[in-house]
C-alpha cells in the first residue's frame, strides 16, 4: 500500500507517440513498483476511431513489446484495467462533457490533464476544460514542450492557459529535469563543499553541454520540420542543464527557491547580436550516411520533410553568462540528430596549472576535467594527471570513475515516471515556471530571427558524424576542443 494520493490521469493525445512510447511505459513501471494509488485511473483520449478493445489491442502491439524484461503478465493486466479510452475531438465541447461523465462527475480527486498534443491545441483544450468545470483547484494541467514556436506564440499560449488555471496548477514539463543524473548534479554541487570554491570563472576554463542522438526524426518529420534543433532541444533541455550547472546554491529545495535561481541564470545570459549569431552559432542538417555501420537516409529524404527544408537538425553555440561567477567563461551548447554516438553529458574543464614543473603530456587538456554523463550510462568521471610508474617523472591523464549503476542497485525511475509522480503529488520544483520559459524564449529569439532574416542555411553534415566541421572551428577559435576530440 502506498501513501500516494488517488488520481485521475487524463492524456490528451492518447494514441500519440509520446503517450505510447514514454508516458504509459513510465506509468506501468510505477504501477509495477506499487507506488501508484491502487484506485488511480488513467483516461486516454484521441480522435482515432477506436473502441476500448481496439485501444487495448494498440497497447499490446505498441507498448508491451517495448517493456522488455520489465514485462510481467499479471502486472500488465492489472495496469490495463486502470485505462479507459475515449474518443475526443479537441474542438468539440460535447466531448468534454462526456469526459466529465466518464469521470463520474466533477470531484475533489487529484485530476491531471496531460496535454501530449501539438502546442496549437493547448489553448483550445484548456478553454474547453474550463467550460466543463475541469479547472477546479484539484486539477493540474501538464504542458509538453515546445510551448509554441517562439516568444510570441508561447506568450499567447501561456496567457490563454493562465486565464483558466492558476500558475500553481500548471506543470510545464521538461523531461531532462526528471533524469536521475540531473538530480545528481544538484546533489554533487550542493551536497558537497568540495566543488563550490572551484565552481567559478577563476578556476573553470569552459563548460560543454552536449545532447547528441543517433536517432533521426523517427516519423515526426512534420512536427520536426516546423521546429528544428534549436526549438526542440536547445531552448529547453540544454538551457535547463545550463541553469543547473551555473545557478547559485538555492536557499532550500522549495520549488520557487530553485526556480528563482534558474531564472537568474537565464536573465544573465548575454543577448546575441546579429554578429554574434554569425560568429557563435552553427546550424547543421544531416545528409545520408551511416549509423553503427548501417546506411541511413538524409534529413531531406525523411517522410513529411520539405525537400528543400532549411530546418536545422544540429546546433552548436557559444553562450556567456554575464555575472560575477561566470563572466568570460564560454559555455558551449550542442545538440544534433544522427550523430556518431548517443550521449548526453556536461563537461566542466578546469584551468591548467599556471606553471608546469613536470614535462606535460600531449593530452594535458583532457585532465582537470569533470565529466557528468547523463546518458547512456550515468556516471561521473574526474580526470587529472598522475605519475606513470617508473623512474621518470612522466605524467599521464587518468580518471576516477563513479558509475551510478554499479554504485546504486536500487530501481531507477525513468524521467517521465518521476515527473508524473511529481504532478500527482503536487511537487512543482522540477517544472518550468512561466517567467523561466519567457526568458528562455527571449534569449533564443534573436538567433531565430537572424537565421530567418539572413536565411542562413544549415551546413550539411554526414549522418553518423559529430556535425559540421564549423562546430569544431567554433571551439578552436576559443582555443578549445570538444570533449570527444581530445
Ligand atoms: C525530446 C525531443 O524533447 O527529447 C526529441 O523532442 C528528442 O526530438 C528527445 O529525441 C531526447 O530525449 P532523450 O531523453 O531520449 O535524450
Amino acid at each position: 500500500m502506498t501513501d500516494a494520493p488517488n488520481f485521475d490521469l487524463i492524456f490528451f493525445g492518447g494514441t500519440g507517440d509520446l503517450t505510447l512510447r514514454k508516458l504509459l511505459p513510465a506509468l506501468y513501471a510505477a504501477h509495477k513498483a506499487g507506488i501508484l494509488h491502487p484506485d488511480g485511473r488513467i483516461f486516454t483520449l484521441g480522435r482515432r476511431n477506436l473502441e476500448q478493445a481496439g485501444y487495448l489491442a494498440l497497447l499490446n502491439t505498441h507498448v508491451k513489446p517495448g517493456l522488455g524484461d520489465d514485462f510481467d503478465a499479471p502486472a500488465w493486466a492489472a495496469f490495463l484495467a486502470r485505462i479507459r479510452f475515449q474518443r475526443l475531438d479537441a474542438n468539440n465541447a460535447d466531448d468534454y462533457q462526456r469526459l466529465v461523465d466518464a469521470l463520474g462527475g466533477l470531484s475533489d480527486r487529484v485530476t491531471v490533464c496531460y496535454l501530449a498534443t501539438a502546442p496549437d491545441l493547448f489553448t483550445t483544450i484548456c478553454t474547453h476544460l474550463a467550460a466543463a468545470g475541469l479547472n477546479h483547484a484539484n486539477v493540474r494541467v501538464v504542458l509538453e514542450k515546445p510551448l509554441g514556436r517562439d516568444l510570441a506564440s508561447s506568450t499567447a499560449i501561456n496567457a490563454a492557459v493562465g486565464r483558466h488555471f492558476a500558475e500553481n496548477q500548471i506543470y510545464r514539463i521538461d523531461h531532462y529535469l526528471g533524469k536521475e543524473s540531473v538530480q545528481n548534479l544538484m546533489a554533487i554541487r550542493f551536497g558537497n563543499a568540495l566543488f563550490e570554491p572551484l565552481w567559478r570563472r577563476e578556476w573553470i576554463d569552459n563548460v560543454q553541454i552536449t545532447i547528441a542522438e543517433q536517432l533521426g526524426v523517427e516519423g515526426r518529420g512534420e512536427f520536426y520540420d516546423r521546429m528544428g534543433a534549436l526549438r526542440d532541444v536547445l531552448q529547453n533541455h540544454l538551457l535547463q542543464l545550463l541553469c543547473i550547472v551555473a545557478m547559485e546554491p538555492p536557499v532550500s529545495l522549495a520549488e520557487d527557491a530553485i526556480r528563482d535561481e534558474k531564472l537568474k541564470v537565464l536573465k544573465a545570459l548575454k543577448p546575441f547580436s546579429t554578429q554574434d549569431v554569425t560568429e557563435r552559432t552553427v546550424r547543421g542538417q544531416y545528409r545520408a550516411g551511416a549509423i553503427d555501420g548501417q546506411p541511413v537516409a538524409g534529413y531531406l529524404e525523411e517522410p513529411n520533410v520539405a525537400p528543400d527544408s532549411k530546418t536545422e537538425t544540429f546546433v552548436a553555440l557559444q553562450a556567456e553568462i554575464a555575472n560575477w561567477r561566470w563572466a568570460g567563461v564560454p559555455f558551449f551548447l550542442r545538440t544534433g540528430k544522427r550523430m556518431q554516438e548517443r550521449v548526453a553529458e556536461i563537461v566542466v574543464n578546469f584551468r591548467n596549472v599556471p606553471h608546469a614543473v613536470f614535462p606535460m603530456p600531449l593530452d594535458v587538456h583532457s585532465a582537470n576535467r569533470l565529466v557528468i554523463r547523463l546518458q547512456p550510462k550515468e556516471s561521473i568521471q574526474l580526470y587529472f594527471l598522475a605519475k606513470e610508474p617508473g623512474d621518470t617523472m612522466s605524467l599521464q591523464s587518468t580518471y576516477l570513475n563513479l558509475d551510478f549503476h554499479t554504485m546504486f542497485k536500487a530501481r531507477w525511475a525513468d524521467a517521465y515516471e518521476r515527473l508524473l509522480l511529481d504532478v500527482i503529488h503536487g511537487r512543482l520544483a522540477l517544472f518550468m515556471r512561466r517567467d523561466e520559459q519567457v526568458q528562455a524564449w527571449t534569449w533564443v529569439e534573436p538567433i531565430i530571427e537572424a537565421w530567418e532574416r539572413h536565411t542562413i542555411a544549415p551546413r550539411s553534415y554526414t549522418a553518423g558524424s559529430w556535425g559540421p566541421a564549423a562546430s569544431s572551428s567554433l571551439l578552436s577559435r576559443a582555443g578549445v576542443v570538444w570533449h570527444e576530440e581530445t
